[in-house]
């Protein structure tokens, strides 16, 4: 109730401080719909990483650009990573800046703002980015970089290349829908196929064939079936989705080939998994699985003050290499990410860069990196 009372009188203030122009979170929401209205499919993110460079140089950061690939199109995708002077800070914060498709331009309506990104993961860099700078007008000494990666929602290729930055950060902040929370930890992924090859021949005649789709679905119907005999005491259990099946070529031909493809969201470990599936699913006529890509189930840090939660969706941190503290905390809703109606609410925006604010700043006195009195943010003052 009265944690209620504090939210709800938070918001308030932090919405009235905007609307009078006392703090910058006329710059927060005018960063976030200007980083929306940039189209940054994965592959596309050309133009946010030259937009986001030209902003942070803009206010005195020194930025590098670390080159990624060159896509289809000929356009250079680039990491972005900007520091203060000191080329290896303490604490990284770092967000992707590329979305899944389709683009959906920004819409504001009510509390509410629509668009690609709107959540997944534009809030948490226009988030990230105010709080940061709010930070630094009280302590410039704040020892902090920002990193903002391409391609996290297809193969995760700019984290890929980030040990060659050879960052070493005592903590690496990175922003994701969290609903404002701090994550406990989150599960892994595995990749996997089923190809299913039959013999063809004339429906008329089945029993001179043998189908390619019987036997899929069989293998199908037992991977669904499967109850995993462990589960991990944070992240639960592991489970299975078939997300795509192709197969046959006419309604009158037994079918000769079958596939199916899906993924495995993994709370204990791959191979734990893999070992379950295989034995389970044994060696059917004609059915072979293959494994394409895995990572493990990540646990992560947290700090006293915060609400947790757990993801059951997979994050850069499942490519990040670094020895330090990892904390993942954004505002918005894994539930309405990669969806046509992706949105944030403009409370969680603006909450969440006091969140944001409040962890860089807990992880620094734990870091005893400051000497300096601990950063109140603005509107807790007022309170
Ligand atoms: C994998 O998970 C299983 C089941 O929880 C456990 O028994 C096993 O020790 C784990 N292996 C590793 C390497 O963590």
């Amino acid at each position: 109730m009265v944690n209620n009372f504090f939210k709800t009188l938070l918001c308030t203030l932090s919405i009235l401080s905007y609307t009078n122009g006392q703090t910058n979170y006329n710059e927060l929401f005018s960063l976030h719909e200007q980083l929306i209205t940039i189209d940054s499919v994965t592959g596309n993110e050309a133009q946010v990483t030259r937009f986001l460079s030209d902003y942070l140089e803009n206010r005195g950061w020194t930025v590098e650009k670390q080159f990624v690939s060159t896509a289809n199109d000929g356009q250079v995708r680039e990491n972005i990573f900007a520091h203060l002077g000191n080329r290896n800070p303490a604490i990284v914060v770092s967000s992707h800046v590329d979305t899944v498709p389709p683009f959906i331009p920004y819409k504001l309506e009510g509390d509410k703002i629509f668009g690609r990104g709107a959540c997944d993961a534009k809030s948490s860099v226009a988030a990230q980015i105010i709080a940061v700078e709010e930070l630094l007008i009280e302590n410039p000494d704040l020892d902090v970089g920002l990193l903002y990666v391409v391609g996290e929602e297809k193969g995760g290729q700019g984290m890929i290349k980030i040990p060659e930055l050879e960052l070493a950060p005592a903590a690496l902040i990175i922003g994701e829908p969290t609903e404002n929370k701090l994550i406990l930890g989150h599960k892994g992924v595995m990749s996997f196929s089923i190809e299913s090859k039959g013999v063809a021949a004339h429906s008329g005649y089945p029993e001179l064939g043998r189908s390619a789709i019987s036997q899929l679905l069989s293998a199908v119907i037992s991977l669904n079936s499967i109850i995993f005999p462990a589960v991990d005491s944070t992240l639960g259990a592991d489970t299975i989705n078939v997300g795509l099946i192709n197969g046959g070529v006419a309604a009158n031909v037994v079918p000769e080939i079958a596939t199916a493809s899906g993924t495995i969201r993994v709370a204990t470990n791959t191979t734990f998994v893999w070992d379950t599936i295989t034995k389970r699913i044994g060696s059917p006529q004609g059915v072979a699985l293959t494994l394409h890509n895995k990572y493990e189930p990540v646990k992560l840090d947290i700090i006293d003050g915060f609400e947790t939660g757990v993801a059951k969706f997979n994050t850069d941190f499942a490519r990040w290499k670094g020895q330090g503290k990892n904390y993942l905390l954004g505002p918005g809703s894994i539930l309405v990410a990669h969806k046509p109606e992706e949105y944030i609410t403009k409370s969680d925006l603006v909450n969440s860069v006091d969140l944001y604010i409040k962890l860089i700043d807990k992880i620094h006195q734990e870091l005893q990196l400051s000497s300096k009195a601990p950063f109140k943010s603005k509107i807790i003052e007022q309170l």
